[in-house]
């Protein structure tokens, strides 16, 4: 039997080969040179192109290399009768957590601004409120948005969470769906830094919108972690100018690489990073991922193994 890897060029041969070490009873192929397509029983990718899935007929399993599988639903012509499984594990969360602490300590002690007071020789000291009056809301609070809040909480801050279902996370208030009390408009008006962790789905594209920003304290920063398709790029932008969000740190795009002439880049009160928050690599992202196929293989439970019906 065998399985195909469709990542980047740059890391496929290294996903190749460990792949390869960990599961020596299966033949891993890389996607451009699957051999015949009959032979493949498991995908492992990352954003396969459209039409790609279905050519392999006795396709069991599509592996997404991400927590996140909206890149593989993304394909009109996916076979909907294949199970999807997400890859997700402690080095995935730790490295979230990483990246959320360390962009959220960066606005609550506003570095942007001492930086630039550098680049002044400006001797700018600032007085901040100590972590317990910064209020920092994480929209998803699943995997990954649960570990960013207790490490948040942890650290002091004031930190609320909002999801479909509520949770019960010590230290972390809970907001979920629409009610008036409890929900999405609540959450918003007690939150100074927004976090974005929320999966890519009909109900939460393009929910980073111009409606949900005034619905912030004017001056609010945002932090997207999740999707490029959570946000509507021209609503931050006018938001941006007009003062009703202080700033964007942004991790993911509509359209990546975001390309060069995207005014993200040199907006002054944007920060871009690369899809870099939490990168899945072939050491513990490929351990995760043998493992799965083992369980699926073998029909024990999965339970990585995503509802479909849920759609995340
Ligand atoms: P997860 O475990 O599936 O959690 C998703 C959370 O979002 C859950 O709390 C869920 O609520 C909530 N949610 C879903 N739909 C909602 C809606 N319509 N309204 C309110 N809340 C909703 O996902 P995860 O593993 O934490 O990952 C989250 C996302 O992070 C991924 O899908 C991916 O897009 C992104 N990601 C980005 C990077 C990066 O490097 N930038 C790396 C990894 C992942 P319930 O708890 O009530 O179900
Ligand atoms: C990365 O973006 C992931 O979904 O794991």
């Amino acid at each position: 039997m065998a399985l195909v890897i469709r990542v980047g060029p740059a890391r496929e041969k290294w996903w190749q080969e460990h792949m390869q070490s960990l599961l020596p009873e299966i033949d891993c192929r890389l996607w451009d040179d699957p051999g015949n397509p009959d032979d493949i029983e498991i995908a492992v990718v990352w954003k396969p192109p459209a039409g790609g899935l279905k050519c392999f007929p006795n396709l069991r399993a599509i592996v997404s290399i991400g927590a996140g599988i909206d890149h593989v639903l993304a394909d009109p012509e996916l076979p909907k009768h294949v199970p999807i499984i997400r890859t997700t594990g402690e080095d995935l969360k730790i490295r979230m957590r990483e990246y959320v602490v360390l962009h959220v300590l960066r606005l609550h002690r506003r570095l942007p601004e001492i930086e630039s007071a550098q680049e002044r020789r400006e001797w700018l000291q600032l007085v901040n409120p100590p972590a317990y009056e910064r209020r920092v809301g994480l929209m998803g609070l699943g995997d990954l948005g649960a570990d960013c809040a207790k490490a948040l909480a942890a650290l002091g801050f004031d930190v609320a969470g909002w999801s479909r279902r509520p949770k019960m996370i010590d230290g972390v208030k809970s907001f979920a769906g629409q009610e008036a009390q409890n929900g999405l408009s609540a959450f918003l008006n007690r939150t100074e830094i927004l976090v974005c962790l929320l999966p890519l789905t009909p109900a939460t594209a393009g929910i980073l919108n111009a409606e949900l920003f005034s619905r912030l304290p004017k001056g609010a920063s945002i932090i997207n972690a999740a999707r490029g398709g959570h946000l509507v790029d021209d609503d931050l932008l006018e938001a941006l100018g007009t003062g009703q969000i202080g700033s964007a740190t942004l991790d993911v795009f509509h359209n990546e690489p975001l390309s060069a002439d995207h005014s993200f880049w040199d907006h002054p009160k944007v920060l871009v990073t690369p899809h870099v928050a939490s990168l899945i690599d072939p050491v513990a992202g490929g351990k995760a991922i043998a493992a799965n196929i083992r369980r699926f293989l073998e029909g024990e439970p999965v339970p990585d193994l995503v509802d479909l019906e849920q759609g995340y």
